[in-house]
């Protein structure tokens, strides 16, 4: 067992001392987990192939799941990549520092196992002072998925990845609780149009907005599991979150949600289930169930996006049996909030279309 040390830190003017050392704890090969404003990552030296090693051994990652490398400036990028496309560029300059990843060509500097052996690689510039000054004082790109053991929620607080990695890593920045809540929007501008490959925190709309067209990769419209060969972003493929507990997500209008809810609830209870309901601030008075929490009002997808990890871990602490979730729309953060509620599902889905 490592000793893991915890830092508190500003989240908008880090400590200085604290910052110098976790830089130094990456640049000896060591792991640094630090808040974005998505999700906290877990960082090491991207280009320090055992380092990145020993990052998928902590987490208990499949060494086929590429993580992200993060940057603090651009000129790091032409360091990575190879063809960046006008688009690209275009896209770094209006959404940098944010939550968008970028998937670019990559140049033979980048280590294979921070690719997977693809020859593509991810890039990101995190909107975070915590994890900006990490990397500058780094003086390395760091490679960071999410902080959080594989196949748990993405932690949105120092106190998720103490609880999934305490023992595991040598330190934790704690910058307080994420602000965006779910992961980065993952879009490949090696192909043009360019491809969606994970709704995130930068929504659609706003990508479409600024460069025409982009594809969305057939996995994330996908109501079903969709066959190994067929993805493009590695991640897609692993079962993201599953809870202990079974989760059915219910999509419709909401009064006939609301109905099916409490239908699937009674039928629970009839089997002796203990039940969960993942509700919104509109309807969670309606429901009774053994646990019932709202995700936040449905006027507010931000609000949605920050709780939605947290709750899924706290269903996990109370020891439901089922947990029932209301479905929202899928507009801007929306469509990243019930790719991952789909996810979680394992595409446990119910459609009900009247009350
Ligand atoms: O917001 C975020 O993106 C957070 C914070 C820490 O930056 N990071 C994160 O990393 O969510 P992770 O490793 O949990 O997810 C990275 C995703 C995975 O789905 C992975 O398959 C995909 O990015 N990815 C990485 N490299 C790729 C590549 N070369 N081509 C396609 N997809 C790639
Ligand atoms: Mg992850």
């Amino acid at each position: 067992m490592k000793q893991t040390v915890v830092y508190k830190v500003n989240s908008e003017k880090p400590e200085t001392d604290s910052i110098l050392e976790a830089a130094a704890i990456i640049k000896s090969g060591g792991l640094v987990a630090f808040p974005t404003e998505t999700v906290y990552g877990l960082g090491a030296d991207a280009l320090n192939a055992n380092a990145v090693l020993a990052l998928f051994a902590a987490k208990k990652r499949p060494l086929d799941n590429p993580p992200i490398i993060h940057v603090e400036n651009l000129s790091n990028v032409y360091k990575l990549a190879d063809e960046i496309s006008p688009k690209a560029e275009l896209l770094m300059k209006q959404f940098w520092p944010g939550p968008l990843t970028l998937v670019f060509k990559k140049y033979p500097t980048v280590p294979d196992v921070t690719t997977a052996g693809l020859e593509t690689v991810a890039i990101r510039m995190p909107k975070n002072n915590v994890a900006l000054a990490l990397i500058k004082a780094s003086r390395c790109p760091i490679a960071a998925p999410s902080a959080n053991l594989s196949g748990k929620p993405s932690p949105t607080s120092a106190k998720h990845v103490f609880d999934d990695l305490n023992g595991r890593i040598d330190a934790i920045l704690d910058g307080g609780p994420t602000q965006i809540g779910v992961e980065s929007t993952v879009l490949d501008v090696s192909v043009d149009p360019p491809m969606l490959l994970r709704p995130g925190g930068a929504p659609l709309e706003a990508l479409k907005e600024a460069v025409g067209e982009v594809k969305l990769h057939p996995f994330i419209t996908s109501e079903a599991q969709l066959e190994v060969g067929k993805a493009r972003s590695p991640g897609m493929l692993h079962k993201h979150y599953a809870p202990k507990a079974q989760v059915i997500l219910v999509e419709g209008i909401v009064p006939a949600v609301m109905g099916k809810v409490k239908e699937i609830t009674s039928a629970c209870w009839l089997e002796d289930k203990r039940v969960g309901v993942l509700a919104t601030d509109e309807t969670s008075w309606a429901y009774e169930a053994d646990v019932v929490k709202s995700m936040g009002s449905r006027r507010n997808l931000d609000a949605i996006a920050a709780n939605l990890f947290r709750l899924l871990r706290e269903f996990d602490e109370e020891n439901v049996d089922v947990i029932i979730a209301e479905s929202i729309p899928t507009e801007g953060l929306g469509l990243a909030i019930m790719n991952r509620l789909r996810k979680a599902s394992g595409y446990t889905i119910i459609k009900v279309t009247q009350s």
